[in-house]
């Protein structure tokens, strides 16, 4: 294929995911809704392990409504990155029909292959599953009560840098070209869901960040879309920032809790709700939304710690944050009650709990009796 037939091909798809998502459902109403199924997938390395307890504390939860047969915890098999390399496929196309029987998911770690790793050229789980279920936006809240600091980040999920990142291209020996793609629908539908979350929970502020002085379309557009939904809120003030002195800014005691709701493309929202995450006390901390109209999918902020797996101290991985991702999946469901429950007895866990992930302290076993027994 010539370089321009790879682009027009590009093109054309991109037009082809923008038709499509012109004819997304509006957000599902979960209250309302007569029988759910939330799939559990464990994922890869210490996956298994905190699944394991998220749903030993899910089940304690819930009991009342698994028996009623409201809810239904339900286990995805296969999404592991053996059986993604022996089927060649990132998500194998029977699991994915298994995830899109479920209405929400609350997903482990994959393992994603590096370029270099040494196995083959998969892409990422995490941005299939984003792709396929078109979950466009990533929330990822971080609070720091003591320096009081209350963020919540509106990451856009499907497009920009990740849209396309399996599809650069290698110009011979000399060059290497990657895209990225901003999209009319795709900003303002995630400006949206941002604006309407602040003006619900009573947030005065939304800082739109961006490196539009640099990539003068992409994140133009994104940055002018932003402005633009904005002008339905004009009870909330409007701010916008460069990436790199957010980054900064985020770690300034004069300025980190000025900042509320904060709105990103998704390179720069990967990489500031890790620093966010850490600042609360480690990626292992923090729970991540994936909202879409049909579907959400929830999971730790993490990844698959293959580190820890190699050292045999899996069993000290701390649940905390995929844990944090199933409160955010109650209240997404209009459970509010079980949401601040199980949100109580996390900030217990956390106090009395050490869990410093290098093989001393508690381990995942300790963490699920501790939050079990306070249910
Ligand atoms: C995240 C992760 C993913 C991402 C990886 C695992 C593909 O870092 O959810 O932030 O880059 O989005
Ligand atoms: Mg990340």
């Amino acid at each position: 294929m010539t370089y321009r037939d790879h682009f027009e091909q590009i093109v054309q798809d991109q037009l082809a995911r923008v038709e499509a998502m012109k004819d997304a459902p509006a957000a599902a109403d979960y209250a309302s809704k007569e029988k759910i199924v939330i799939g559990t997938i464990d994922g890869d390395g210490i996956g298994p392990i905190i699944m394991d307890s998220a749903r030993r504390i899910l089940e304690k939860l819930l009991t009342e409504d698994i028996a009623s047969g409201r809810i239904e915890l339900r286990r995805i098999e296969g999404l592991t990155i053996e059986n993604r390399i022996a089927k060649m496929e990132t998500v194998p196309a029977d699991v994915l029909t298994g995830i899109k029987g479920c209405d929400l998911l609350l997903k482990g770690p994959t393992t994603t292959p590096g370029s270099g790793s040494g196995m083959p050229n998969l892409e990422s789980a995490n941005v299939t599953l984003r792709r396929e279920l078109d979950l466009f936006a990533n929330v990822r809240p971080v609070s720091i009560p003591e320096k009081n600091i209350d963020w919540i980040f509106f990451r856009e999920n499907t497009e920009g840098e990740y849209a396309l990142g399996s599809r650069g291209v290698d110009i011979g020996e000399d060059i290497s070209i990657d895209f990225k793609v901003t999209t009319t629908i795709g900003t303002t539908r995630l400006a949206r869901a941002a604006f309407e979350y602040a003006k619900n929970n009573g947030n005065q502020n939304v800082t739109i960040v961006t490196k539009a002085n640099i990539m003068k379309k992409t994140d133009g557009r994104f940055l002018s879309l932003c402005r633009e939904v904005a002008r339905d809120y004009p009870k909330i003030a409007v701010d916008d920032w460069y990436v790199d002195i957010m980054a900064a800014n985020l770690v300034s005691d004069l300025f980190a809790n000025r900042f509320h709701v904060m709105i990103l493309p998704n390179l720069y929202g990967d990489i500031i709700t890790d620093e966010a995450a850490q600042l609360q006390g480690g990626v292992g901390t923090a729970g991540s939304a994936n909202i879409g109209g049909r579907y959400a999918m929830f999971e730790a902020i993490h990844g698959s710690a293959p580190r820890m797996v190699a050292d045999g101290i899996a069993e000290y991985a701390n649940p905390a944050s995929l844990c944090r991702a199933a409160v955010m999946m109650l209240r997404h469901m209009a459970m509010t009650e079980a949401a601040a429950k199980l949100e109580s007895a996390l900030d217990e866990a956390a106090e009395v709990l050490d869990m410093p992930g290098d093989g001393t302290g508690h381990t995942a076993a300790d963490f699920t009796a501790f939050v079990v027994d306070r249910l």
